[in-house]
């Protein structure tokens, strides 16, 4: 099977953005690992990354049909879209919520998630290994 791997707004500036908060990778080493990890496994992955909430929106559609599961790290949309906690709902994929940072460990506004009820699992302040433990959980919980 294949993966959806989405990545949401800011996540293209990984590697110089705050990187005392998110670290030196960017986000093509994001990719490399994660895909490496589900190759290793045994899926197909693709990564996407848009600064738009309906083409994360689109991509989730997009993947009803096409994906074993998702994993997504949505960055800020996270705190404040109904519409992606929607459209993770109506897929009824098996998806995995990724944060790099601890998000609890930091400002009140980053604490709530949209997308955590909807998500099977969900992963932060691993850093990018956030998503090779989302691969790892997907590969088990899949048939
Ligand atoms: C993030 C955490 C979000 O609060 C933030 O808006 C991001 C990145 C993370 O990966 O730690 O853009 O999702």
């Amino acid at each position: 099977g294949e993966l959806l791997i989405l990545n949401g707004p800011n996540l293209n500036l990984l590697g110089t953005r705050e990187p005392a908060i998110y670290g030196s990778a960017t986000l093509d080493d994001v990719a490399q690992v994660a895909i490496e990890a589900a190759n290793a496994a045994g899926f197909s992955a693709e990564c996407i990354q848009s600064n738009h909430e309906g083409d994360l929106i689109d991509a989730i559609h997009a993947a009803r049909g096409t994906a074993a599961g998702i994993i997504i790290n949505a960055g800020a949309y996270t705190h404040t879209s109904v519409a992606i906690r929607d459209a993770l709902a109506g897929v009824e994929l098996p998806a995995v919520e990724v944060h790099i940072s601890n998000v609890h460990k930091r400002e009140e506004f980053r604490h709530h998630s949209y997308l955590s009820p909807v998500c099977d699992a969900v992963i932060v302040g691993a850093g990018i290994h956030g998503y090779v433990l989302a691969v790892s959980y997907l590969d088990k919980v899949l048939p």
